[in-house]
This record gives structure tokens, C-alpha cells and sequence, in this order.
């Protein structure tokens, strides 16, 4: 199998180079900078290397670098952003800091003729995030590329070594996915036979060796990843699977019934209800602090696992749908912690089973869902919006209590049956209801009233990294607030959500 090595140097993009790689159906794995040798790199037979961005700067002591070896093992190179400052560093070239030219956002770049740039107009918007820049080239580069500010937005040796200042996999640089295509298929010479059903098929054969024998346990929650999770290892061991469907209480209205019946009628799978609402709770009584209650969830699941895995025998393994998008805005790695998503940060350090396994670890939401449908689940299921593990904790803004809880079920039941009911379902990503802690004062029927605020949200992205506000008709919006103040008597006052990720996140809490 053709594939292509991302060396990770710390950058904040590093999973979305992989995926923008594995796009054009060529594999990509990511592996840590001082992980790999130039060796195991050149035995690997990888097709192209990557190096990524990353927050330092190459002079700085503790500035993470390779081996100069790895530019020269014959197989071709690209450096992006802080990598490309790398390969300059590397091979001789200078690299500078300066203040005036720093660049941080869309930028107009000039290219010139180049393989790199085959197919991309000599003018064009890309995306930059830079104070270092390349003064000074390496002996045998040239320049490909300039900015207004930036001297060397792309450098070449004309033979198997590219560098680029901008970002070439987000979105915002609009040819990035050309730039990418063309050191994919121009200079590394890729077939570009790679599928994502590769991915399940694979990992099924992995795990039927891995697992062999032995007992495995799910984290079932009936959202997108933790079912495509299970029905994936379900695939792999049969019924040495077990999940645990935990009912904490903190779920939408008629979810848990739901859940129970896809996965015991659809899927024919072994899987255990507990209904430990009480003890949620009680756990989350008084507590206002988000992050608290993100780490008392966490840590009551596992516990709650921990005592149905006793129950079960001996268990090898904890399955868990955790995606790419939770690792990072956990704090994993390099990048700074956003939130603590609960199947990451939020697990305690002190587990009774012998290893996790996180199937879907690599991926964001969208290839998730192409992996659930080559697995043959449903397509009700394989779209169904995500949903936090922490549950509706998250969106009960202060304490939660159960009456709050039942009146956030009602009010959000009713934004989705609206938005459902004007066929937006695939328009938006996720939409919900939040109750907010805030009360405000009202006139029904001559008398005062003093109720909740309830927020709804409603979000359209295609990796929930970064979002938009879904601009939803006034209409839907106009009889969801009127359904919502009518039928649910305890709410007060309707407000919608207008923003974006960043710098807000989907989630309030
Ligand atoms: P945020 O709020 O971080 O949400 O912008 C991004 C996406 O992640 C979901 N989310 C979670 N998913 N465990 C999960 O499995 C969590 O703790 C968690 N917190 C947020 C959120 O619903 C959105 O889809």
C-alpha cells in the first residue's frame, strides 16, 4: 500500500494535512518528529514525506528538528510553514525572525512555474500564520513563490525537495488542495489507490489478530462514533464484544429506549443497559465549574464500566469511539487544551483494564461516517448528529438538576422536530437547545411570568474544528421559539446562538 509519512513538528493542522493527503486516496500516517529514524523511514518504503508546521522557531534550542539525513534518503520531501523553515535551516539557508513581515491570515501569493504549482494561477489567496520567514536560500533552491511581506512563500530544488511558508490544507488557501495534489501525484508519483474501505478492512484483519480471544468491552453511547466503533470491532470478535450502554441520565429525550433497540434488533450485538441516572446525579450535584463537570462524568463511566466489566469476567479491553477533533481539543500532543472532551481528558489515570483501544483515534467526523457506511450501518445512524458524551450536563448551563433537565429535553425534542420538519436536517450539523441559567421576565395572560432562557444552536461545518452559525429561515426559527414558550412551561424567553467557532465553541460548556 502506497503511503505517505506527515513528521509531526507540533503544528495545530498536522491530523488536517493527513486527511487533506488521505482525500486524494493516498494513506497518511503522522508520526512524531523524534519518533522515527531515517532507517525505519527509508524501510517503511513511504512515497513522499511532510513535515508540518509547529510553534517554534528553528533557532530556539529545544526547537524540535530531524536529521538532516531524512532530505536526502531519496524520497521526496515538502516542508510546511515551520517545516519548510526546517529544510532551510537544515540545509544551510537562514532563516529570521522579524516583526514587520509577520503574516496571519489570507494573504495574496504570486506563484511562479513550478511542479508544485502546476495548474495554480500566477495569482492567488492563500493562508498564512508566520513571524520566522527564509531570508536566505539554501545553496541549489530557488524561489517558486513571494507574498507582498514574505520574500520565499515557496522554495524548490527543481528535483525532490519543496518547501511552503503558507498552509496548504486548510481551506482558506484556495489552491491548497492543487499544491497538495501536485507533490502527491507530480512529484512523489503516487497511483492514488487508496480507499477508506482500506481503512475498515484493515482494521477488522488488525484486530481479529490483536484481539484474538479476548474479552473486549464497548463504550456504547448510540452516537456516530461510538457505534461505528462498536459495529467495527463488533465485525473483528464477534460476540467476544460487549458493550455497555450507560444511561446517565443526561440523555435526549427518548434516546436511551432508542439505542437499546438499533443495536440488540439492527445489529444483533451483546450489549448491557444500566440505568444509573441517580447516580450521575448525585455525583453532579452543585457543580457549576464546566470542566468539573466534564471530569465527574468521565470518571463515573469508567467506573460505571469497570463494575459491569467485573460482572462479566475477566476483560482485556476498553473500546472507545473517541475522533480526531476530541484528541486535540483535549490538549494532546503539543496543542494547548480547548476543553477536556470526556472520553480523553476526562479519564482518570487509574484504570482496571489492561489497554484502551481507540479504533477511530486518526479521523474526523466525515471519514468516520464513510467508514460507518462501508461497515454497512444505517444511514439514519451513519448521519445522525453528534451528540457530547457528557450529554445534556453540557448544555444545562449551572447546576443541573433533573427538572432542568426534563425542561432542556422538551425545548431541544422541539428544535429538532421543526428543523426536521422543513427538511434542514442535512443543511445544518448539529443544532440543539441549551438552557441557559439566565431568567428574564414575561407577560402571559395578564400575569408575570419569570422563566428560562433557552438558547439554540445550530451549526454548519464540515469538521467541527471550526464552524459557522447555520443561518436558519427566520420561519423555522419563528415556530420553534412559539412552540417552545407554548408547550414547555417553564421557558420564558428564546434566543438564538449567532457565532461562530472560533472563538466560540460548538458546545457552551
Ligand atoms: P466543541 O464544543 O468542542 O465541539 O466545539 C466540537 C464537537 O465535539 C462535540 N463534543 C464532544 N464529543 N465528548 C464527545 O464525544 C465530549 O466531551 C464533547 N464535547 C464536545 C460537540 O458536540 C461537537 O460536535
Amino acid at each position: 500500500m502506497e503511503k505517505v509519512l506527515v513528521l509531526d513538528f507540533g503544528g495545530q493542522y498536522n491530523q488536517l494535512i493527513a486527511r487533506r493527503v488521505r482525500e486524494q486516496n493516498v494513506y497518511a500516517e503522522i508520526k512524531p518528529y523524534n519518533k522515527i529514524t531515517p532507517e525505519e523511514i527509508k524501510k517503511e518504503g513511504y512515497k513522499g514525506i511532510i513535515f508540518t508546521g509547529g510553534p517554534n522557531s528553528v533557532y530556539e534550542e529545544k526547537s524540535p528538528r530531524c536529521s538532516k539525513e531524512v532530505l536526502h534518503l531519496g524520497i521526496p520531501v515538502l516542508g510546511i510553514c515551520y517545516g519548510a523553515q526546517l529544510i532551510a535551516y537544515l540545509e544551510g539557508g537562514e532563516v529570521c525572525k522579524a516583526d514587520n513581515i509577520s503574516e496571519y491570515g489570507r494573504v495574496r501569493l504570486e506563484v511562479k512555474e513550478d511542479t508544485l504549482f502546476e495548474g495554480v494561477p500566477s495569482f492567488s489567496e492563500c493562508w498564512m500564520s508566520h513571524t520566522d520567514y527564509v531570508k536566505v536560500l539554501p545553496e541549489g533552491f530557488e524561489v517558486t513563490a513571494t507574498t507582498e511581506h514574505c520574500p520565499c512563500a515557496a522554495m524548490s530544488n527543481g528535483k525532490d525537495i519543496y518547501a511552503v511558508q503558507f498552509h496548504p490544507e486548510v481551506t482558506h488557501t484556495v489552491y491548497g488542495k492543487s499544491v497538495l495534489h501536485n507533490f502527491l501525484f507530480g512529484v512523489c508519483k503516487c497511483k492514488g489507490d487508496w480507499q477508506m474501505a482500506d481503512f475498515a478492512k484493515e482494521a477488522i484483519e488488525n484486530y481479529k489478530k490483536q484481539l484474538a480471544g479476548k474479552k473486549v468491552l464497548c463504550a456504547l453511547s448510540g452516537g456516530v462514533d461510538s457505534s461505528v466503533a462498536a459495529v467495527l470491532l463488533h465485525k473483528a470478535i464477534g460476540d467476544n464484544l460487549t458493550c455497555v450502554f450507560v444511561d446517565h441520565g443526561l440523555l435526549r429525550k427518548d434516546e436511551g429506549d432508542m439505542v437499546e433497540k438499533i443495536f440488540k434488533e439492527r445489529f444483533n450485538m451483546k450489549i448491557i443497559r444500566v440505568n444509573a441516572e441517580d447516580l450521575f446525579l448525585a455525583k453532579l450535584k452543585g457543580v457549576t465549574e464546566p470542566e468539573k463537570k466534564r471530569k465527574i462524568i468521565g470518571e463515573e463511566f469508567i467506573r460505571v464500566f469497570e463494575k459491569e466489566a467485573k460482572k462479566i469476567g475477566k476483560v482485556n479491553y476498553l473500546v472507545q469511539g473517541t475522533i480526531y477533533p476530541d484528541v486535540i481539543e483535549s490538549g494532546a500532543g503539543d496543542a494547548s487544551t480547548i476543553k477536556s472532551h470526556h472520553n480523553v481528558g476526562g479519564l482518570p489515570s487509574v484504570i482496571d483494564f489492561d489497554e484502551i483501544i481507540e479504533p477511530l483515534r486518526m479521523l474526523f467526523k466525515d471519514e468516520v461516517r464513510a467508514v460507518g457506511t462501508e461497515l454497512g450501518i444505517p444511514a439514519d445512524l451513519v448521519w445522525r448528529q453528534p451528540f457530547p458524551g457528557p450529554g445534556l450536563a453540557i448544555r444545562v448551563i449551572g447546576e443541573i438538576t433533573k427538572e432542568k433537565l426534563d425542561i432542556l429535553r422538551e425545548a431541544d425534542a422541539i428544535f429538532r422536530d421543526e428543523i426536521k420538519r422543513a427538511g434542514l436536517e442535512k443543511i445544518t450539523n448539529q443544532y440543539f437547545a441549551v438552557l441557559t441559567d439566565s431568567r428574564s421576565v414575561g407577560v402571559m395572560g395578564d400575569a408575570r411570568t419569570y422563566g428560562y432562557t433557552v438558547a439554540l444552536r445550530a451549526v454548519t461545518t464540515d469538521d467541527f474544528m471550526t464552524a459557522d452559525w447555520t443561518k436558519l429561515p427566520y420561519e423555522v426559527l419563528d415556530r420553534a421559539s412559539n412552540r417552545i414558550t407554548n408547550e414547555v412551561r417553564s421557558i420564558g424567553r428564546v434566543v438564538y446562538d449567532v457565532t461562530s467557532k472560533p472563538p466560540a465553541t460548538v458546545e457552551w460548556e
